[in-house]
């Protein structure tokens, strides 16, 4: 007889309960090869629109489209069966209303197979939460430092440095927990705000670069795996260098090719190794 493991993935609600339990373990992915490895020890993967960074090259994160991140959020969903899996909403795709974010996050859900969204915005775009949220779809909110509000920023750096806008930015994780976020991303931000935030929402607060206050923490995958090249944030922990291990693969396969010590018989057809 065989046995078959069904293994259910977290859900949304598993992980909007997790707050003051266990922290909460998250990393991006765009495709399935590293997907199907970090399934197993994360809670959720984020399709994040730095795959538009990590895998295409770019300068930012503002050119990548619904139709990009739904086809990696679905090649993530068919290699992953554990953790809950959560697609970024693109630059364009939901700040001009809240009718089309919904098209917009459904196409993403639909194609992907994802659980949840995650957006950027300040308390703006809370009633654009509230709209998805009331009509089925789960939101991660994203404050504090923001990526795709880059050319606003002036350049990727730390938010709520000053009293003013340290109480801007609590001001907007409060009305996306009120508008129904189930978790709230806190980007950039010092330790003293994001512990501030942790303590007045409900919801649990993941951070990346807003300390350890926060409920739990994502990286981007290719930032720890030694992947990224030179741009590598200060907040950013490297569990591998990843670049020297694939240069000193790729340079063992040339010697081999070039020497002939590879293909093996082993690994041809028609020959007894
Ligand atoms: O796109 C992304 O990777 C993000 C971060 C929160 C990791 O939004």
């Amino acid at each position: 007889m065989s046995s078959t493991v069904i293994t259910k993935r977290v859900s949304v609600p598993e992980l909007r309960a997790r707050k003051n339990q266990e922290k909460i373990v998250a990393l991006t992915a765009h495709n399935s090869s590293i997907a199907r490895v970090i399934d197993e020890y994360v809670d959720f993967i984020l399709v994040g629109d730095s795959t538009a960074m990590v895998a295409y090259g770019l300068q930012n994160t503002l050119s990548i489209t619904v139709e990009q991140l739904a086809a990696h959020g679905a090649a993530v969903v068919s290699a992953t069966s554990r953790a809950c899996v959560v697609v970024d909403m693109p630059f364009g795709s939901y700040q001009e209303s809240p009718e089309l974010a919904f098209r917009n996050a459904a196409k993403l859900l639909s194609v992907s197979g994802a659980s949840a969204v995650k957006i950027e915005g300040g308390a703006v775009t809370a009633p654009t939460v509230k709209f998805l949220v009331e009509r089925g779809i789960p939101v991660v909110a994203h404050v504090g430092l923001m990526p795709q509000y880059l050319n606003t920023m002036g350049g990727f750096l730390a938010q709520g440095l000053d009293e003013e806008s340290g109480r801007r930015i609590a001001a907007d994780a409060l009305a996306h927990e009120v508008a129904g976020a189930f978790m709230l991303v806190l980007e950039g931000i010092g330790e003293p705000l994001a512990r501030k935030i942790t303590k007045l929402v409900s919801i649990p607060t993941i951070g990346i670069g807003a300390s350890p206050a926060c409920d739990g923490q994502i990286l981007v995958t290719e930032d720890i795996l030694g992947l990224s090249g030179s741009r590598v944030p200060r907040f950013v922990k490297q569990y591998l260098d990843g670049e020297s291990l694939i240069r000193s693969a790729a340079l063992s396969y040339s010697n081999d090719v070039k020497s002939g010590e590879f293909p093996e018989a082993r690994h041809c057809f028609g020959i007894k190794a």
